[in-house]
Order: structure tokens, then sequence, then C-alpha cells
């Protein structure tokens, strides 16, 4: 791939002063608008990965820029020690869009997931009467919840684990998409499990969509033994898979909901936990916290983002314009593509190696093609673009994916 010297400048930057803990395409951006990003060298690209799916609502969207700059003159971090004039209308304002009691605040995904496995053993302990220290979280193979020792240590990736023990004990992982290993697991220890954690959809795992019924069942199995039923739809939330929240797709509401990413359109990090009191309010003042939480810019963005969600009818835009990109994707016939696979606008193929070529490749043939999109364990690229897109431009960027495909078939 052709890197411009003002690029190479930039990544050996990073790779001068930065830590190597990602693994980057070489493009070094430098705008974003809608569905687009542009380089340094002004080069225009498709962002199909979305920061991970943080920016639903698009670059920049000027609603939500708005807000923060108008919030940013006015008043950013008051922390919470004391009242301000826009968490509890952003509070107010989560309840009525989600029909949940309350939020708890916060501002990763990984500490809004941490949030919620604090708030399971309180219940745990306070409501259903669990010996002290021995509560249980059970969590699902091939998961990704975030970075926190916790949460690694929750993950069997050996590339997010390895050599961060010890970890965190009370915590048991069983296969995904089996409903039977979760029942299994519950009528032997269900009177120790607090909370069942999952992903309606592994995203980072490579877009892993479980069998239908299989958030159904688990949920029943959870009702039965009276543990919580934890979402984290930091990736699938916030109309990406087609559903203001991915466990719609089976009718669940679950217990506790993790948000993050797109709560914000990308713009601020802010994340949400949202329960209803007998368990939300299990956490009192001085138990659980952060300096930034529901700090006003982040009310106000967020409030933004969501209602540019609803504006502009982002949960059937996914929905429809999903359907459309799977189908011609199952079109293309090519001897790298090996599986079609995904909800809405989150998506993914496998790429099947050939001509010693792999999903590494094809993403650098996209990048030069105009295409924006990432590997995820090597062999799957996870195709995931901002909600606004317009068909025409799906169209546009399908193309793009079709034709880098077969330029590599030689
Ligand atoms: C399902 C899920 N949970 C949690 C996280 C962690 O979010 P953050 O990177 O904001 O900590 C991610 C990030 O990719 C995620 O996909």
């Amino acid at each position: 791939m052709n890197i411009s010297d003002t690029a190479k400048k930039y990544i050996e930057q990073e790779n001068k002063y930065g830590a190597h803990n990602y693994h980057p395409l070489p493009v070094v951006l430098s705008k974003g608008q809608g569905c687009y990003v542009w380089d340094v060298d002004g080069k225009k690209y498709f962002d199909f990965l979305s920061a991970y799916s943080a920016v639903n609502q698009g670059h920049c969207h000027p609603k939500i820029v708005k807000a923060l700059i108008d919030q940013a003159e006015t008043l950013c971090l008051t922390s919470r020690a004391f009242f301000n004039d826009t968490l509890g209308p952003y509070e107010e304002f989560i309840h009525n869009y989600f029909g949940y009691d309350k939020v708890l605040p916060m501002n990763t995904g990984a500490e809004g997931v941490e949030t919620a496995l604090k708030l399971a053993r309180k219940w745990g302990y306070l409501k259903k009467s669990i010996p002290e220290n021995e509560a249980i979280i059970v969590a699902c193979e091939g998961n990704f919840h975030g970075r926190t020792i916790t949460i690694v240590s929750i993950s069997t990736d050996p590339d997010a684990r390895d050599d961060y023990g010890p970890y965190t004990p009370g915590i048991e992982v069983i296969p995904y998409n089996d409903s039977a290993a979760l029942s299994t697991f519950l009528e032997e220890k269900g009177d120790k499990v607090a909370g069942f954690l999952v992903e309606p959809i592994q995203g980072e795992a490579g877009v892993f969509v479980p069998d239908d019924g299989y958030l159904k069942e688990c949920y029943d199995l959870c009702k039965k033994h009276n543990v919580l039923f934890i979402a984290d739809e930091v990736q699938t939330g916030i109309a990406r898979t087609g559903k203001l929240l991915c466990c719609e797709h089976e009718n669940v509401r679950p217990d506790i909901v993790i948000l993050g990413k797109a709560i914000s359109g990308g713009v601020l990090p802010v994340s949400a936990v949202l329960a209803d009191d007998d368990i939300i309010l299990t956490i009192q003042p001085g138990q659980h916290g952060s300096t930034f939480g529901g700090f006003p810019l982040a009310c106000k963005v967020a409030t933004a983002a969501l209602e540019v969600v609803k504006d502009e009818n982002l949960v059937d835009r996914a929905e429809h314009l999903g359907k459309i990109f799977r189908d011609e994707m199952l079109k293309i016939d090519s001897p790298f593509i090996k599986d079609v696979r995904g909800k809405g606008l989150l998506n993914a193929i496998v790429i099947e190696p050939h001509n010693g070529k792999e999903a590494w490749d094809v993403c650098l043939v996209m990048a030069e093609n105009g295409l924006l999109a990432k590997p995820t364990h090597g062999h799957i690229i996870r195709f995931a673009p901002p909600l606004i897109i317009s068909e025409d431009e799906l169209r546009e960027a399908i193309g793009i994916i079709a034709m880098s495909v077969k330029s590599l078939e030689g």
C-alpha cells in the first residue's frame, strides 16, 4: 500500500512515542463527516468500522457537535459533589428513552461493565442473600467486555488475558450460544449466581450471531434461578442491529443493560448502566462513582446523540440497509468469502485465505480503493458503517468491497 511521507511521519511518531498496544491499518485520518473520513493527504474513504460502532450517527454530526460546543462554553465539569442542571434532565430523558427506572452514568464501556458487575454482586448479597464473598458471575466464551483486570479475567482470548494474572475470582465462563450449558450451570450453582453477562451478538469475536431463541432461553433460565440477566449492549445497542437494543430481537428486557460507544455518537466517552430500582438502588452514596460520570458535557452530547437516532430513524435504516448489505455480499462469488453474517448494520465476512492473501490484505486493498474496515481475529472482517449512510452510498461501498475481493483472486 502506498503511504505518503506525511502519513509516514505520523505513523513513525506514534511508533516512537506511543505504547504499542494497537496494530492499525497504515492510514492516517484527519477529518470525518457523515459516513466518510479523509486522510492527511486528502483521500476520502467510506468508514466501515465507525470506531467499533461508536459513530452510528455519522462523524461530526452537526446537532451533536453543537450540543458539545454550547455546553462547553457554559459548564463542563462539576463532579458529583454538587448537583447540576444537566444531569437530572439527562437521567429523566434516559428513563423515558429506554424504559428503565434509573441510570448510573459512567464514561467508557469497560467502566459500564465493571459497574454492572458490581451492581450484580451488591444485589446478590443484599437481595438474593448469597453468602459473603461467594457470588458468581457467569459469562461466555469468546466474549469481549473491555480491558480491566476483572474483565480480562473473564476473557478467553489469550491476547487480552495472558500475563495479567492473578485474575479476579468469582467468575465462571460457559460456552456461548449454548443455553443448555447455562441451564446445567444454574442447576448446579444457581443459588450462588448473581448475574449472567452476555453480548447479544459477540462483536469483537467476529460478529457471532447466536441462534434464534438463545437470548430468550437464557433470560428464562435467569428468571427461574433468580439470576440477573446482564446485556452488554455497548457495541450492539443504539440501533446498530436494527433494534434500539439488540435484545429486542427476542423480546428480552434485560435486568441490567450496559451502553457505551454510540450513546454519544462517538463524540465523548460516555457509558451508562440501566436497571430498575430494586437493583440499581442497592448501590448507596459513596459506594461507586467516577469524577466524570454523567458530567454536563456528556449529558448534553448523549441527549443530542440519542435524539438523532430517533430523528433520523436509525433503527429502521439499520434493519433495511443491513438486509441489502448481506444479500449483496452473498452474491459476490469469490473463493475468499467463506461466510457472511450479522444483523442490521453489524456484519462480517469470514475470509478464506487464497492465493497467499488474507483478511489483512483484503483490508489494505479496500483502503486503497477508498473503504476502511479492519480484520478481527485474523480471518474475519467486520463491516459496520455509520447508520446514516444512504442506500446509494451503501451500494457504492458494496461495489468497492466486491471489486477489492475480486482484484486479489489472481
Ligand atoms: C461489547 C463490548 N463491551 C465493552 C467494550 C469496551 O468498551 P470501551 O472500549 O469503551 O471500554 C466493548 C468495546 O469494543 C465492546 O464491544
